[in-house]
């Protein structure tokens, strides 16, 4: 194929991604009412959103992940519990985030086992970014947390000088909500956890 006809390709695609993911989320938050959500990033098979959903049946939970057939298993696990307050989606974070409607704000994040892209040349795809905290910042309930956690140090200590660096951002001394272990979170000796909450402008 050649590279306009790549490029055209590649359009169309996200055009489709993104009127798909608007449509899910117009379904789950209807209205003009002012909403809010608890959001996991990458959510994998949902063992934890699905755990949370079911602990938390006042809350309305969405995991999104890039990966479709992860979104499928944690679709299958959310339909044989019958959890209505729980919704997966196929998108990716930034899209996500692009297309949430204007009523609908971040209650808490939960950002668990995250890609680690150890080798420094590919420290620029890692989700925790200055640009990316200001995105979530924009959308947060001003009472809002995002929980990080990783079982790669050098990620944790980069991400927590992120967060302190940012201006919209603050560290939170406080415990972790809720613990439900994570495939990623079962293969791991050891992880590293933070809380973080949005500084009024
Ligand atoms: C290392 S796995 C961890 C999965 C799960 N949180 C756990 O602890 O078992 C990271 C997950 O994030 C997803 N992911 C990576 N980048 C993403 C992005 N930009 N938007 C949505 N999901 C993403 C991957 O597909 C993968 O399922």
């Amino acid at each position: 194929m050649e590279n306009a006809a790549r490029t055209a390709a590649y359009h169309a695609l996200m055009a489709e991604r993104t009127d798909d993911v608007s449509r899910r989320l117009a379904a789950i938050f209807p209205g003009d009412e002012p909403q809010r959500f608890v959001w996991e990033l990458g959510c994998g098979h949902g063992h934890f959103l699905n755990a949370y959903a079911a602990a938390h049946s006042d809350k309305v939970c969405v995991g999104i992940d890039i990966v479709g057939e992860r979104i499928k298993r944690a679709l299958r696990k959310r339909d044989r519990a019958g959890l209505q307050n729980l919704h997966f989606i196929h998108a990716e974070a930034r899209l996500f985030l692009g297309v949430l409607p204007r009523h609908v704000s971040i209650e808490q994040l939960f950002i668990l086992f995250p890609d680690p892209w150890p080798k420094k040349r590919h420290h620029k795809h890692r989700i925790i970014q200055p640009s990316f905290l200001e995105a979530v910042a924009a959308r947060c309930a001003p009472s809002a947390r995002v929980h990080f956690r990783t079982d790669y140090q050098p990620y944790f200590e980069d991400a927590r000088a992120v967060f302190v660096e940012h201006p919209r951002w603050e560290i939170a001394d406080e415990p972790w909500p809720f613990e439900q272990e994570t495939v990623f979170q079962a293969r791991a000796e050891s992880y590293y956890s933070l809380t973080a909450r949005p500084v009024r402008a």
